[in-house]
């Protein structure tokens, strides 16, 4: 979603501003921007369409050691240039970034700006021009600034630039992630550190509310009343080389066969110095006090949520349920008396578990957090943080994440249930080794798959994904990768829900895509395969060692019987990639989506 870029020393800002959007490509975009501080005065250039575009349009002639720039994700008027940012006042006096949503802006324009032409759709155009009319009226820039942001509501991040003080860039955050990075007689914003790693690690944090002043040897953070806050920079604590491709064609591709090695890794964060899985023990106090889990996640997370469901159930015998994050929001279920809220979340950032979060927090529960990125939003604002030990997850469809969560998930069910002489049944450590070493078979044998995607999904316009119990979770996971980066309409179902209405879609040569991994259901899910190719539907059955049959398309290396789900998505993931790639799509980058998605 929408990614924020500034820079202001003292070499040429156009080139670090296109290398930092660059970075920020992966959280998704449509059209993208830059202002630069010339002799002149301020210069934009703006395109729908990729930073490649942009590229095209800025002139390399121009001298500029400050600017900003922006990816935008339409939200507020459709993807076009005269929608992108940066967004200027009448004047030209100030420009401006913002990253997130403005509740109130059709109030404030009526309210303040009734006489003002406004050049775009967005909600961001009010913002830069209240500044111009709070100047115009007499107040110092910083002032004006402050008092715009103390009318907004909603989200936001923002940088301002000034025609006036070429030396300043002015910064703000509510809501949407933003950092201020700090270099030698220079200073970078970043929406995320990873796109300024080029030029610094070090980095300040900005909380809610906040406001900074930043020049080339100088970052002042102030509260909204006027207030300086002091706070120490973190070192963002990320290889360069983990957020490259490398020889890979994609970012996807690279990430899921990085996922035995995620597992290694998070087997490894785990264990104790005895090479015990251990777990922060207040966390699993708090796990062991509470009446009832709460999981609240979006997308490839809340999927997770289902599967780490019935490890926690099982393991930890503590009853779970599972919401979705946007509708937990506004629609909240009959609490238990003694709840506990766990997030899950690859970014950290996602608006609308935040929104959760910030709810649940008022509410005086406690809250633990599940995420790959240490000191991201969730991660500050919940009681307790698991982190992923993923790395940089960098393609739209998450892959390594999830089976990163599903480890987690398992390790903390385990470690919580042991606490109370319950647990997991056999060695973990040991079966997640395991694990890891049948997700290497798999990534090494991709070829079989790259086949059944070109057999199944080349053409087909749809796809169904049937599974029973832990498989029916991973068929919905299944179903979301293969739709969200091949565009193919894929729907997950339940395998004994078919016939309840959705089998009336099954046509001649309909793939229906079904896991067959669960013993307990293995003769229930064939019966339901054999009742979709009795209309005609193409099946392709993904088994496992030990419950194939003959005419299995896909036969998994056996796991432990609860640990499936870290095996048998990384045959879907591999569908969805080849299918998107025999479909010409672009699979890191799928259209309308977002990696971060930090708007509600
Ligand atoms: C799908 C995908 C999304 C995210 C969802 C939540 O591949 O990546 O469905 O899972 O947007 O994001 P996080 O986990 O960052 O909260």
């Amino acid at each position: 979603m929408c990614g924020i870029v500034g820079y202001i020393g003292n070499t040429d800002a156009k080139e670090i501003l296109l290398r930092g959007l660059e970075k920020l490509e992966y959280r998704g975009y449509d059209s993208a921007g830059i202002a630069v501080q010339t002799e002149t005065g301020v210069q934009v250039f703006k395109e729908k369409g990729r930073i490649a575009d942009l590229r095209e349009i800025v002139d390399p002639a121009v001298e500029t050691f400050t600017g900003i720039g922006h990816t935008r994700w339409a939200t507020h008027g459709e993807p076009s240039r005269e929608n992108a940012h940066p967004h200027q006042s009448t004047t030209e006096r100030f420009t401006l970034v913002h990253n997130g949503v403005i509740e109130n802006y059709l109030q404030l324009k009526r309210e303040y700006l009734a006489d003002v032409t406004f050049n775009s759709e967005t909600d961001t155009e009010v913002i830069v021009q209240l500044v111009e009319k709070f100047v115009n009226e007499g107040l110092e820039v910083n002032e004006a600034f402050r008092n715009t942001l103390s009318l907004l509501h909603g989200s936001y991040a923002l940088a301002l630039l000034d025609r006036e003080n070429p030396d300043t860039i002015y910064v703000a955050k509510n809501k949407s992630p933003l950092l201020v990075g700090l270099g030698d007689v220079f200073n970078v914003v970043a929406s995320d550190a990873m796109a300024m790693l080029q030029v610094t690690d070090r980095y300040v944090e900005l909380m809610d509310k906040e406001m900074v002043t930043v020049t080339k040897d100088s970052v002042t953070l102030q509260k909204l009343n006027g207030e300086v806050v002091e706070r120490a920079p973190f070192i963002a604590e990320l290889d360069a080389s983990d957020i490259e491709k490398g020889t890979y064609p994609h970012y996807m591709l690279k990430e899921i066969d990085e996922q035995p090695a995620v597992i290694r890794k998070i087997i490894q964060a785990y264990q104790n110095e005895a090479g015990e899985l251990s777990i922060d023990p207040e966390i699993v106090e708090a796990v062991n006090h509470t009446d009832r889990i709460y999981i609240v996640a979006a997308g490839t997370s809340y999927h997770a949520g289902l599967v780490g469901k019935e490890f926690i159930e099982k393991m930890a015998k503590i009853p779970v349920e599972v919401h979705v994050a946007s509708e937990f929001a506004y629609n909240m279920p009959l609490l238990s008396e003694k709840p506990l809220f766990v997030f899950i979340s690859q970014s950290g950032e996602t608006a609308d578990s935040r929104a959760c979060l910030v709810h649940v927090k008022e509410l005086g529960y406690p809250a633990l957090t599940i995420t790959n990125v240490p000191g991201s939003t969730l991660s500050r604002e919940a009681d307790y943080t698991l982190l992923l030990h993923a790395g940089p997850e960098i393609a739209v469809a998450s892959t390594k994440a999830y089976t990163a969560q599903l480890a987690v998930l398992a390790i903390l069910a385990h470690v919580a249930g042991k606490a109370k002489g319950l647990g997991f049944e056999a060695d973990l450590v040991q079966e997640l080794g395991i694990v890891a070493n049948a997700i290497q078979v798999l990534v090494d044998t991709k070829v079989e798959i790259e086949y059944i995607a070109r057999e199944y999904l080349s053409v087909t316009r749809n796809a169904f994904f049937i599974g029973r119990a832990l498989d029916y979770y991973v068929g919905l996971e299944g179903a979301l990768k293969l739709k969200e980066i091949s565009y193919i309409q894929a729907e997950g179902f339940a395998g004994g829900e078919l016939k309840h209405g959705t089998i009336a879609l099954i046509e001649e040569g309909t793939p229906v895509i079904a896991l067959a991994t669960q013993p307990s259901v293995n003769l229930s899910i064939r019966g339901n395969v054999k009742e979709v190719v009795a209309r005609g539907a193409y099946p392709c059955v993904i088994s496992m060692n030990g419950l194939e049959e003959e005419d299995d398309r896909f036969v998994l290396p056996e796991v432990n019987e609860m640990l499936t789900p870290l095996i048998s998505v990384v045959p879907l993931q591999l569908l969805a990639y080849y299918a998107a790639l025999h479909r010409d799509c672009d699979v890191d980058k799928p259209r309308n989506l977002a990696k971060s998605v930090t708007v509600e």
